[in-house]
């Protein structure tokens, strides 16, 4: 088989490395990838947003399946755009990503099907979204309605804080067309966890629990960013706890879809709260988490292939995904300065002595080489992932490893795992 992924941060690293390991595939293409991903795949200098060019492409390289790595591309239709040329996609459908794509479709979505969320109102009026949150006597949660790179939602304690990310979203227009709608939802307290499943629009399996560490500092401080490192299991999620989600939110989500005609076919990603008891949904994501898929690829103990192709075809039979004894856990490595403004094109050294360790794998996401010089392009640039037999083992590991790497500003979490340590 020939394999596209489409994408080029750790993520799509981690899917290339887990789908270049199976017997049914001969050829992994990466669109567009990136310096690390070149060891494994071919990459194309295709954006991950051009998606006339995504479809030429696979049409004319007569691709059997194409791996969609971000929500942007989903949201915008390259699924369907693919599936209309008769070409395998895994991913879901432009209608079936609203559920990412669209908080005030996501909301009204789980107030339809009875599925747990807070209670909210959608607005697309400054002065009405105003009077809401005056009248508003509990802290609160602010949301773009749109896709906003993870940046459009705001936790405000009170109603002038509120009021200051109403008029940033719908008056200054922070982020666009994204927040000309906005949410407005209750804060919940209680513990976050999030359950992936790989679905084929009527079946599921779920798939490790991972959890990832959003904030940019130490002891969960600071502001959020994509996630600075994830493991794999994360032990907040027992089976029963596991079952309780099932049961409230995976299943009722896809006979929802379903029902509405609109089938979920891809990674459905529930980012849950759970208040006494019982899960909240957050957020759902329509895509692998990023970097939660790293520890996750690293975990399972059977070929990804047969189970996306399977979810693909909408023929997902087995009833679970095998996964490896012990626990993995991945290390963000960054710039100085990200989630904000960050320098780029510093040279990274060290790789090699990481890469040597046993037990460690390194996912690049900004990375590129500059005259054979491997340096950083983007915020998050490596993922160091490393498997051991327990989590303290693989956080042992994972460390070890990131000590040797080093550029000029490089920023690491030095505490990631440390919840379940
Ligand atoms: P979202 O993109 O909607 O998941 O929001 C990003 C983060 O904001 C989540 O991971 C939570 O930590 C936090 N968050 C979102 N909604 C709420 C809520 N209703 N109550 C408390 N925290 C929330
Ligand atoms: N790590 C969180 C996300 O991918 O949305």
């Amino acid at each position: 088989m020939k394999v596209l992924v489409v994408g080029g941060g750790g993520r799509e690293h981690a899917l290339v490395w887990k789908i270049a390991k199976s017997p049914l595939v001969k050829e992994v293409i990466a669109a567009p990838g990136n310096a690390g991903i070149a060891g494994q795949a071919r990459c194309e200098p295709i954006s991950a947003d051009d998606l006339n060019a995504l479809v030429e492409f696979s049409v004319n390289e007569a691709v059997d399946l194409v791996v969609v790595g971000p929500e942007a591309p989903l949201v915008s239709g390259l699924a369907d755009r693919l599936t209309k040329k008769g070409i395998r996609v895994f991913g879901p459908s432009a209608a079936a990503a609203k559920l990412e794509g669209s908080k005030a479709f996501a909301k009204d979505f789980m107030q339809r099907h009875n599925i747990p969320t807070a209670s909210y109102m959608v607005h697309d009026a400054l002065d009405a979204a105003l009077y809401d949150v005056e009248h508003r006597r509990r802290a609160c949660v602010v949301k773009a309605d749109g896709l906003a790179a993870g940046k459009g939602v705001f936790l405000c304690r009170n109603s002038y804080e509120a009021r200051d990310v109403l008029r940033g979203m719908m008056e200054e227009r922070q982020f666009g067309a994204a927040g000309q709608k906005v949410i407005i939802e209750d804060w919940l307290e209680g513990e976050e966890v999030s359950v992936l499943a790989i679905c084929d629009g009527e079946r599921f399996v779920t798939l490790i629990p991972a959890q990832d560490h959003k904030a940019a500092y130490e002891g969960d401080t600071g502001p959020n960013t994509g996630g600075m490192g994830a493991y794999a299991p994360a032990p907040l999620i027992t089976p029963e706890i596991e079952h309780h989600i099932v049961q409230g939110v995976i299943k009722p989500t896809l006979q929802g879809m379903a029902q509405d005609g609109t089938p979920f076919r891809g990674i459905l990603y529930a980012g849950l709260m759970f208040c006494d008891d019982k899960p909240y949904v957050l957020e759902y994501n329509v895509r692998f988490g990023d970097p939660e898929c790293q520890p996750m690829m690293a975990m399972m103990d059977e070929d990804i292939v047969p189970l996306l192709v399977a979810a693909a075809d909408g023929k997902l039979e087995q009833p679970a995904v095998k996964w490896l004894p012990g626990a993995a856990l991945c290390v963000v490595l960054a710039c100085e300065g990200y989630p904000g403004p960050y320098e780029k094109g510093m040279r990274i050294e060290g790789l090699d002595a990481a890469e040597a360790k046993s037990d460690v794998v390194v996912f690049h996401a900004g990375t590129k080489l500059d005259s054979s010089r491997l340096v950083t392009s983007g915020g998050r640039v490596l993922g160091v992932t490393a498997r051991g037999s327990t989590l303290v083992d693989a956080a042992r590991l994972a460390y070890g490893a990131a000590n040797e790497i080093h550029w000029k500003g490089m920023r690491m979490r030095r505490d990631i795992g440390h919840r379940a340590l």
